[in-house]
């Protein structure tokens, strides 16, 4: 199975323009406790490179696009976001780097739990170990 599992939103479009809602338990698998994004990231700018033990995540490339790699500690495969219309889900125990962000990427991530450093796994080696 592709760790890529992408989330096609409904669009609701008229002649203003294009509107997409996301709910819990909906487009979202997971009670929703925190949104953040990322924007204004400086050029040739790498993030992430972390897992998280527990974490649930959807991210969505609300305007721009950046490129996001995702390793179980098995496989590795990448992705593009660039589109409002898609979610990237990030399971729990997944490593994740996000490259090639445009000057006007706006990256929102929905997330399953408040903001809890003891969550994160941010040793590559420690990751490969907890994932085998
Ligand atoms: P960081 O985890 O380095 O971001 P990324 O993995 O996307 O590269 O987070 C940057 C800083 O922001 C770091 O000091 C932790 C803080 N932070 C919060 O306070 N709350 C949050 O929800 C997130 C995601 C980060």
């Amino acid at each position: 199975m592709s760790l890529m599992q992408i989330v096609d939103f409904q669009v609701l479009g008229d002649d203003r323009g294009s509107l997409v809602a996301l709910e819990t338990g909906k487009e979202i698998p997971f009670d929703i406790k925190r949104v953040y994004y990322i924007f204004g990231t400086n050029p040739g700018v790498a993030r992430g490179f972390h897992a998280h033990k527990a974490l649930r995540q959807v991210a969505v490339c609300v305007s721009g696009s950046c490129r996001f790699v995702l390793d179980n500690g098995r496989r590795k495969e990448e992705v593009v976001l660039a589109s409002p219309n898609h979610g990237l889900l990030i399971e729990h125990m997944m490593w994740r780097e996000m490259y090639d962000f445009s000057e006007d990427c706006v990256l929102m991530v929905l997330a399953s739990e408040h903001y809890d450093e003891s969550d994160y796994i941010r040793d590559y080696d420690e990751f490969i170990k907890e994932a085998s």
